[in-house]
């Protein structure tokens, strides 16, 4: 069951909406009144009931992650793969110590994107041992466990919530200042599991990437009535690729643009990221785009998104 209901109503979310999310796990879940027009309204009243035992096992191993941000978008093929990437590259330039997480199991780009392809997980007393692309910048990611990238797509989901419950209980990531997930577009089941895994973790908060045209913003409304019904801060939106967002602008007047509906659904708003053949190169190359002279354009951009991701997050302690 990879799609939820698709009844939210656009751009409407009660002040008070997370207080009123009974839990994903809760016997009323998606039942409750508070879940009428949330996205997964479907998935939560279908969903095995209780609290998962696994849940202790999850917090303990997190609990040595400062910091953990989730990556996510409505839809694929927006550039979420590609901002997980860079920030992670970013945030070990700055000699914190990083994970990056793909649970984007539909299509693992991760490796790719690290220059990690063709590389296998190893496992030690300690659990799975993340790939390392330096020494403060590891990775994992269902891409490193699969012979044929396509095959993941015809997984099942108990077995991708398996994996996914896996990531978050058994790597052993050591001491972090920052895990980045690069999480399932918005809306499966896998997305309800790992929400509902790190939520009782203390998430900092969710960083959500669009385009600017109307039908990912569509998207990006859901995601966000999304986060807000489950208590997931939004850490606020980034719009890429917005050269996209000036040619839209001049064919329909200027209607759209993710800054508008950031004010409309009163979630900060991140910045631009243009559209920038080089920053597609250096992520097809594996490539930090931060130590690539030509991908000026898009690294400044990001450069000023990420100093307002860590203000964001290092606020939190
Ligand atoms: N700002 C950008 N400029 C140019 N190409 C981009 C930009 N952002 C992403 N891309 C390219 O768009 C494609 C989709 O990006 P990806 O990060 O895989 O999306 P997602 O993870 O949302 O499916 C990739 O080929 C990537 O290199
Ligand atoms: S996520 Fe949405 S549908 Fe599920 S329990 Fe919370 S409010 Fe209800
Ligand atoms: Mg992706």
């Amino acid at each position: 069951m990879d799609n939820a209901g698709t009844t939210a109503p656009v751009g409407e979310v009660p002040e008070d909406a997370n207080q009123h999310c009974p839990g994903t796990e809760a016997e009323t879940a998606g039942k409750a009144s508070a879940c009428e027009g949330c996205p997964n309204q479907q998935i939560c009243a279908t969903a095995p009931k209780g609290p998962d035992p696994d849940l202790a096992a999850i917090e303990e191993r997190m609990s040595s992650v400062k910091h953990k941000v989730l990556v996510l978008s409505g839809k694929g093929g927006v550039g979420k793969s590609t901002f997980a990437a860079q920030l992670s590259f970013a945030l070990a330039g700055q000699d914190k110590q990083v994970g990056l997480l793909d649970i984007d199991i539909c299509g693992p780009s991760i490796p790719k994107m690290l220059g990690l392809e063709g590389q296998e997980i190893h496992q030690s007393n300690l659990g799975w041992s993340p790939v390392y692309v330096e020494d403060n910048l590891g990775v994992m990611s269902i891409g490193f466990m699969l012979p044929d990238p396509d095959e993941a797509v015809i997984w099942r989901g108990p077995r991708k919530n398996g994996l996914i419950k896996q990531f978050v209980k058994d790597v052993d990531w050591g001491d972090l200042d920052y895990l980045v997930v690069d999480a399932p577009p918005g809306t499966s089941d896998e997305h309800i599991s790992i929400m509902q895994y790190l939520k009782a973790t203390n998430v900092d908060g969710a960083i959500i990437v669009t385009t600017p045209q109307e039908v990912s913003l569509i998207d990006v409304r859901k995601e966000i009535n999304f986060c807000k019904k489950v208590g997931i801060r939004v850490l606020g939106v980034v719009e890429n690729m917005s050269e996209l967002r000036q040619q839209i602008e001049m064919f329909y007047g200027g209607a759209g643009g993710a800054e508008k509906m950031c004010r409309q659904m009163r979630v900060p708003f991140l910045g631009r990221v243009p559209l920038d053949p080089q920053l597609g190169k250096a992520a097809d190359e594996g490539r930090s785009c931060f130590e690539d002279a030509k991908c000026v354009a898009s690294s400044t951009a990001l450069k000023s998104i990420i100093k307002r991701v860590l203000l964001a997050t290092e606020k939190n302690g």
